[in-house]
């Protein structure tokens, strides 16, 4: 519907920083019909039969009053589950809430880039500092822009592996006092895994908050939990939306030092995480059996997918997440991208330069990645 009203005159309404954002952009979500669905990392499967039957009982007159503001008894299953206090535990509406509270909690806004009037930003720049690897997880820029701080992106090797911190070091760009240093890890979009002895090394060198934004890694080998525990300066970022098909509920949680988990608590809003979503997850904890079959006939579809392609002329990066990033043979992947729509396939390319030569192809059922092997066949 167009919008008849007339647009705002006196922008001094709306604050400089805010007028000149740019938002993130979330993946399609298109309505089309027989549409297969391979751009937004979902999960192919559906939740537990357990978790919609909690959530279909719980839909009824306790619709009427608040949830429990702190998820309490989610975060008592969770702390059972990792070994840990649910005084380590922060729940969120989704990771990403999280990510924005941490930068909200633990990086100053830039003077320089609130006001512009106002002086420069040294001595300290880095207390201004929101960093991360390139390419990763495209919110963690806007995220910094939205809080006005400084977001400083420091390229993976060519290979998406990390940089070791001795080559970090010997690089000018690294910060190592940077107030929040986010790494995906494994990585988005590469899909590249890190083992947990090169991230430690880099926490362990880290000065500032280093969030390891662990949203793919029930999908890979190693995971780096017990860092958050060890580091008072590490949080490890977890979903229930990929591995565990509730995107749609929103709920995602943070691991940590209990002081930096009680500092987001007080910014939070007092009932952060719906009733419906805290009682989703708690019974998907109580089936992870179904959760670990459905990551095996992913991780199948994922490797016998990635060898199809290969076969095909495409270059498939390792994955150890449930999407692979491939460089298409012939055409450029933005026209890749069309043609695969136009057979109702719906992939994800990014523009940035360092990937905008590939697609990301979230890894559905089997069938599906038959359908896009099909598809990419009768392309070529
Ligand atoms: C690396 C990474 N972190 C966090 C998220 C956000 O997950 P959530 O649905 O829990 O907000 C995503 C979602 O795409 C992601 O790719």
């Amino acid at each position: 519907m167009a919008n008849s009203q007339p647009p705002i005159r006196n922008l001094k309404l709306i604050r400089p920083l805010v007028r000149g954002l740019h938002a993130y952009v979330p993946g399609e979500q298109p309505k089309i019909k027989g549409l297969i669905k391979l751009n937004t990392n979902e999960n192919p499967y559906p939740p537990s039969p357990k978790v919609l039957a909690a959530v279909k009982n719980a839909a009824d007159g306790r619709l009427r009053l608040y949830p429990n503001p702190t998820a309490q008894a989610l975060r008592e299953k969770l702390a059972r589950l990792h070994g840990c206090k649910p005084e380590n535990i922060i729940v969120g509406n989704g990771s990403d809430e999280l990510l924005a509270l941490a930068t909200r909690a633990f990086v100053e806004p830039a003077p320089a880039l609130i006001e512009p009037t106002a002086v420069v930003l040294r001595p300290r720049p880095w207390r201004y500092s929101v960093q991360y690897f390139t390419p990763s997880y495209s919110l963690y820029p806007v995220l910094a822009e939205i809080h006005g701080a400084l977001a400083s992106a420091i390229p993976l090797k060519p290979d998406f592996s990390l940089p070791s911190v001795a080559e970090l070091k010997h690089g000018e760009m690294w910060e190592f006092h940077a107030a929040l240093t986010f790494v995906t890890t494994p990585n988005a979009p590469s899909g590249r895994g890190y083992k947990t002895s090169e991230l430690e090394k880099l926490c362990r060198a880290q000065r500032g908050v280093v969030v390891l934004d662990e949203a793919y890694v029930d999908f890979a080998e190693e995971n780096a939990l017990k860092l958050a525990l060890r580091f008072p300066h590490v949080l490890v970022a977890r979903t229930f939306s990929k591995a565990y098909s509730l995107c749609f509920q929103r709920v995602g949680y943070f691991v940590g030092h209990h002081d930096l988990i009680a500092t987001l608590d007080k910014i939070r809003d007092s009932y952060n995480v719906n009733g419906l979503g805290q009682i989703a997850a708690m019974a998907t904890l109580g089936d992870l059996k179904y959760y670990r079959a459905n990551f095996k006939k992913i991780i199948a579809a994922r490797e016998w997918l990635s060898r199809e392609l290969t076969k095909l002329g495409f270059r498939v990066f390792p994955s150890r997440t449930n999407f692979i990033l491939a460089k298409p043979p012939l055409f450029p992947a933005k026209e890749w991208l069309q043609k695969m729509r136009d057979r109702k396939i719906l992939v994800r390319w990014f523009s940035a330069p360092e990937v905008r030569d590939y697609l990301r192809i979230t890894i559905g059922t089997q069938a599906e990645a038959a359908a896009l092997v099909k598809a990419a066949r009768a392309i070529l």
